[in-house]
């Protein structure tokens, strides 16, 4: 089974988001890998994460299929941060405004709206991904800050570096954030 979309815009169409359960395992597999930049990681990781980091999933569909979706976590390292390992859109949705959609879905989950920061590593070459993340530093109204973070040296096989974006202290009067 492949994942394409519709080809109809996305900005005149009406998405549902809802988190993640186990059986979406093999659906974010297949999403990251139509993706094409991603880097695609095991099924069994996807399966994991669907189950046991699936509230803190988001997938986006349109009329019951996949448009796109965001894979995160919460670290126990840092509480206060969600943390994006992931997120893509289909490229037939790309570019409408589903991205930035998904992402503040994502972060209105019960598991992540009391987040005060929003956290993820973005390759330096990826402006699609550098620009959404900036959109919604700007829609939450919070500084967005680059930091060193993974390394090449850190991988075991060649791997550019993975900088760490901030988005945060995200404010608590921001619509949608638990007073
Ligand atoms: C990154 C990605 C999720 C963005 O999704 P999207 O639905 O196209 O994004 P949106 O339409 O919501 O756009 C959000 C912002 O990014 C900008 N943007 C989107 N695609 C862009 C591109 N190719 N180049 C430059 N800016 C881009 C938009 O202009 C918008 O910014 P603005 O509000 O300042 O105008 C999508 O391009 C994708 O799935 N890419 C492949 C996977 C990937 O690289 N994921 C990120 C790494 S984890």
């Amino acid at each position: 089974m492949t994942l394409s979309g519709t080809g109809a815009p996305a900005s005149s169409l009406s998405f549902d988001f809802r988190p993640a359960r186990t059986s979406d395992g093999a659906t974010l597999w297949r999403l990251v890998q139509a993706t094409g930049t991603l880097e695609l990681n095991s099924p069994y990781l996807y399966l994991l994460m669907a189950t046991d980091f699936g509230d803190t999933c988001l997938l986006a569909r349109y009329q019951g299929q996949p448009a796109g979706a965001v894979i995160g976590y919460r670290s126990p390292r840092e509480p206060e941060a969600a943390f994006v390992w992931q997120v893509g859109v289909l490229p037939a949705y790309r570019g409408q405004g589903l991205g930035l959609q998904m992402l503040e879905a994502w972060h209105q989950l019960p598991a992540n709206r009391d987040a005060r920061w929003i956290t993820a590593t973005v390759d330096p070459d990826n402006r699609a991904s550098r620009a959404l993340f900036g959109a919604l530093a700007r829609r939450l109204c919070a500084p967005l800050a680059v930091q060193p973070h993974f390394t090449p040296d850190l991988f075991p096989v060649d791997h550019p570096a993975e900088p760490l974006l901030r988005i945060g202290p995200i404010p608590r009067d921001e619509p949608g954030h638990p007073r």
